[in-house]
């Protein structure tokens, strides 16, 4: 048996041992009674009774064994033409000092503290010293709308907010504490204090009796820093919200032993990195893939983390990914298709690459949405390392199906993310519940126990984590994607079964859109669908019916719409296409057809339920969904 099918079987077979075997990887205060408590299923927890600090995992233990001069983080900047690099033992320094400034701001174990920035090297900090403090963090993307914060700051109760002045996108300087004020006076929560970085690019106007100057805040917390404090390995470390098929996002829970002990496991049997090496993921802190491989995993093994504030093209031009790899010696590097399809459109014959010596590069590893065929060989052609597709979700926190490159790097098959990693019992199963065929398509699910590292629970709301996840096959966890496996056991990940759309590798629902639209008092209703986009993969797309009588320019309420989108859930929502319809194709039972909408978008045949309530309103809206 080879060792990728050894692993694989043995976490299947006896999760017990192996999960206790990898415990070792990460220093516990008190070692956990056991790996699994299943005691309570569907809800399963890992580690119970071991006791360790995250931030201790990620830095102390570093400088302990020697690592203190080595680079931890590497922030490039070519938005502010910064670069700076910080050693195992400067994060730490600065890290306990935040820790202590957020103590003596009141923050303890279990509070939340609400992280508003963009990538720089404070947020980082931010992160590790609520870790540090046994707090919960919870990171909102700098690309979301106030009232997306609002609902955030509802849900996480946070009671204290930390903030940068500004975020920079390349076309503009985005002021973060007007969004943030205005954020708080919608949310019925009001946080205690908001620690704000004044950046020169845009210092923000202080409020003497709520808010804080980050660095005068981290002054004081120099001269009293915090150790680390233990907590529970099924305590939570992070609260991340993502996406759902509803308006309201999922808080999704991370905890703190599972997480550290699965991220560590992965870095080095996933990703091949190992302590010393320098590793870089394009992406935002504000998402999975930032919290995970941009602060945890990179730091949890001792490697050097590059934190990029830029784009892949316009900062200054497409050759932006490769001065990084090389000027930094980055030996792997992950970011979205998305971001690679940029690169591409800007320089399709590689000219700009051909000017960085990248031969310390590995292995390029992407996720967050499909790796179509095209963008997959170009850019193998140009830098000739393995390009690895890899699937997971916000939910899982690290690589459910994935080529296993430090365990046993097995054949890549374009299309394919390769395999189920250890841990994860991947399933595909037809509407019945019954396990496909090979080649057939079907729901891809995990068969519980879901592994350490992935959410144990909704923060707040056991009973929403079993509805949306656990009710529709007994025993499963549902993705949300559907998929099939070939006879080689490879899965092939086709596209969600529900109404969240990826634009440029950001999870959005159409939900929350509608939610939007349908506030316009010209709008009857509504429906919002994803449609193919060549650079970023999908873009939302919206058909709305006016109230009988509305009298309103068709043009003006298109810009009135786009532009309440843009402010209500925020510019990443790419919304800028929204056509009048007469009506929108339902159900008896009323229920919009939004699939076949987006089939017929997608040129496929559309699947027309029996129950449709007017054939003849779905094919008047044919041309238009084929021809936007
Ligand atoms: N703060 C404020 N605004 C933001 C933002 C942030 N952090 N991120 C994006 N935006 C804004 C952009 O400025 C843009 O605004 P505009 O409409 O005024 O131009 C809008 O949101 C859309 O942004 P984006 O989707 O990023 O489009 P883009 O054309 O600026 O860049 C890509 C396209 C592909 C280069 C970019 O989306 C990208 O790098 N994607 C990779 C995503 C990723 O790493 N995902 C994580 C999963 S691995
Ligand atoms: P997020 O929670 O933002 O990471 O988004 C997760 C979703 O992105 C998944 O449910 C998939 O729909 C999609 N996704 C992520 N990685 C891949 C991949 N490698 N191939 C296809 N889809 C992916």
């Amino acid at each position: 048996m080879g060792r990728y099918a050894d692993a694989f079987h043995r976490s299947i077979d006896d999760p017990e041992t192996f999960w206790s075997e990898q415990a070792g990887l990460v220093d516990w205060f008190s070692q956990p009674e056991r790996a699994l408590d299943d005691s309570n299923p569907p809800l399963y927890r890992w580690f119970p009774g071991g006791t360790l600090n995250t931030c201790f995992n990620a830095l102390d233990r570093h400088v302990v064994a020697g690592r203190g001069d080595q680079p931890a983080l590497i922030y490039d900047s070519p938005v502010t033409g910064q670069q700076r690099s910080f050693t195992y033992a400067e994060l730490l320094e600065r890290v306990a000092a935040f820790a202590g400034a957020l103590r003596q701001l009141g923050v303890a174990k279990g509070d939340r503290v609400l992280i508003y920035m963009p990538m720089i090297p404070e947020a980082v900090i931010s992160m590790l010293a609520c870790a540090r403090l046994g707090a919960v963090h919870s990171v909102v993307f700098g690309g979301f709308a106030a009232s997306e914060l609002a609902t955030r700051i509802d849900d996480a109760l946070p009671d204290v907010l930390v903030a940068a002045s500004c975020g920079i996108e390349p076309s503009r300087v985005v002021a973060y504490k007007p969004l943030l004020d205005k954020a708080i006076s919608l949310a019925s929560h009001r946080p205690r204090t908001c620690v704000v970085l004044q950046r020169p690019q845009g210092a923000a106007e202080l409020d003497d009796e709520h808010d804080v100057d980050f660095e005068q805040a981290m002054r004081a917390g120099a001269a009293d820093p915090a150790e680390c404090v233990p907590v529970a390995a099924t305590d939570p470390l992070y609260v991340l919200y993502t996406s759902g098929t509803t308006g309201k996002p999922k808080g999704i829970v991370r905890d703190n032993g599972g997480h550290a002990v699965a991220l560590a496991w992965s870095m080095a049997n996933v990703y091949d990195v190992h302590p010393g090496q320098v590793w870089w993921t394009a992406s935002d802190v504000g998402w999975v893939v930032g919290h995970s491989y941009i602060v945890y995993a990179p730091l949890l093994v001792g490697a050097t983390s590059v934190l990029y504030e830029g784009k892949p093209v316009g900062t200054p031009d497409a050759g932006a990914f490769w001065r990084v790899m090389a000027e930094h010696g980055v030996s792997g590097f992950f970011t979205a298709p998305t971001a690679i399809r940029a690169v591409k459109k800007e320089d399709p014959d590689g000219a700009l690459r051909r000017e960085h010596d990248l031969s310390a590069l590995r292995t390029i590893f992407v996720a967050g949405e499909r790796l179509d065929p095209d963008t997959y060989e170009w850019v193998t052609e140009q830098v000739g390392v393995p390009v690895v597709d890899h699937w997971w979700q916000t939910e899982s926190g690290w690589p459910i199906v994935a080529n296993l490159r430090g365990l046993e790097p097995m054949r890549l098959k374009p299309g394919s993310p390769s395999v189920p990693v250890p841990g994860w019992d991947v399933q595909v199963l037809d509407e019945h519940g019954q396990p496909a065929s090979a080649g057939d398509e079907g729901a891809i699910c995990v068969r519980l126990p879901l592994p350490p590292g992935a959410l144990p629970t909704l923060w707040g709301d056991d009973d929403r984590y079993v509805a949306s996840y656990l009710s529709a096959f007994d025993g499963y966890y549902l993705s949300g994607d559907s998929g099939y496996v070939d006879e080689d056991g490879y899965v092939y990940v086709m596209g969600r079964t529900d109404d969240v759309i990826n634009v440029a590798g950001h999870r959005l629902s159409t939900g929350v859109i509608e939610g939007v639209l349908s506030q316009h008092p010209a709008v009857a209703e509504c429906a919002v669908i994803g449609v193919a986009d060549e650079t970023k993969g999908q873009v939302p797309r919206g058909f709305v019916v006016l109230k009988t009588g509305a009298e309103i320019d068709e043009e003006a309420l298109s810009a009135e719409l786009v532009q309440a989108v843009r402010d209500e859930v925020g510019p990443v929502a790419v919304f800028r296409s929204v056509s009048v319809v007469p009506a929108l194709p339902k159900t008896r039972s009323g229920k919009i057809l939004r699939k076949s909408m987006r089939e017929i978008a997608a040129g496929k045949d559309a699947t027309v339920p029996s129950t449709i309530e007017d054939p003849g309103v779905l094919d008047t809206l044919r041309p238009l969904l084929r021809d936007p």
